[in-house]
């Protein structure tokens, strides 16, 4: 059964889902974030006399992502979610960094209500555009019993900030929980639950309120076979707070890595040890390994890393 008694508020960022090609044809040359989140909701009849507001945050290609967007974002989400009127909170977004958006937003708001990250791998002019159903999807999500904490909608699957990753640069079914699976799935716009719904504390908004100019610094840099500590070296140089190393198998990193490691460690810089496979994350923790992101994609072991610097 769903809920439509509530207000839904949708927050407009950009991405595909707001993207327009000069041919309906061209699912490749197109510009990211052209068209406005009022459009985008226009376009959607499923959507005509639902309670919503639309407001636009932003208007950018993801992969342009900003700490000053996440910062603003983050923000207005946190003001809507405090209004007894929403019922939750729909962001559109691009595809290519949704999942570090939605892992900063889960670990800063921990939501009670849903928020819901909605996406879209064809631009909004495409003859195959999955942008329209997400939307709706996306806001039936936000307003269904019981539904919280952040989440992505996408291909019919609704799948939690911690677990969604993308996998493919090109298919529209490109989003994948890995072994936990989706949280729920949408048939006829029925929400049907999976497992429990994404919980956890707050680390609050608070967090961001410095200047982003003031953020530490993070990196991400990859062990590979043939890898030499360049990076390692240049990122104590150039003051950075923290480092992830997205490590091979699970979570090892090459030897030749290790000293350049230690002694950044001494210079101050936090180290989080990620792994560069699509799925399984790094298990366990062997004596006297680097502390690991766990089931994080390096992206997100890096926001990771960045609000455990903040805090
Ligand atoms: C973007 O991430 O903004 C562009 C790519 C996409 O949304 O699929």
């Amino acid at each position: 059964m769903q809920s439509n008694s509530g207000v839904v508020v949708i927050l407009g960022t950009g991405g595909t889902i707001a993207g327009r090609s000069v041919q309906a044809g061209d699912n490749v040359g197109y510009k990211a974030g052209e068209l406005s989140v009022m459009d985008l909701v226009a376009a959607v009849p499923a959507l005509q006399g639902r309670a919503l507001e639309a407001e636009q945050v932003a208007q950018l290609d993801s992969k342009d992502m900003d700490h000053a967007t996440w910062q603003r974002l983050a923000q207005r989400v946190a003001h809507h979610l405090a209004r007894s009127e929403v019922q939750g909170v729909v962001v559109t977004h691009g595809t290519d960094t949704a999942e570090e958006t939605a892992w900063l937003l889960q670990r800063v708001l921990a939501p009670s209500k849903p928020v819901v990250l909605a996406v879209a791998m064809r631009p909004a002019s495409s003859l195959q555009a999955d942008g329209p159903q997400n939307l709706a999807e996306a806001v039936a999500v936000a307003s269904a019993p019981g539904a919280q904490g952040v989440v992505l909608v996408a291909d019919g699957r609704v799948h939690s900030a911690e677990d969604v990753r993308k996998l493919h640069g090109y298919r529209v079914g490109t989003f994948n929980s890995g072994d936990a699976g989706p949280v729920a799935r949408l048939e006829e716009g029925r929400v049907m639950a999976q497992r429990p719904w994404p919980e956890g504390e707050a680390l609050g908004v608070a967090l961001l309120a410095r200047p982003v100019a003031e953020w530490p610094r993070v990196g991400l840099v990859c062990s590979h076979a043939g890898v030499d500590d360049w990076a390692v070296r240049a990122a104590v140089a150039e003051g950075l707070r923290g480092l992830v190393v997205e490590g091979t198998g699970n979570g090892t990193l090459n030897r030749a890595l290790e000293p350049a490691l230690q002694d950044a460690q001494r210079a101050g810089l936090r180290v989080l040890r990620a792994t560069r496979c699509l799925a399984g994350g790094v298990v366990g923790a062997p004596d006297g390994a680097w502390p690991s992101a766990g089931a994080l994609t390096p992206a997100k072991a890096r926001v990771e890393l960045l609000l455990q610097l903040l805090a």
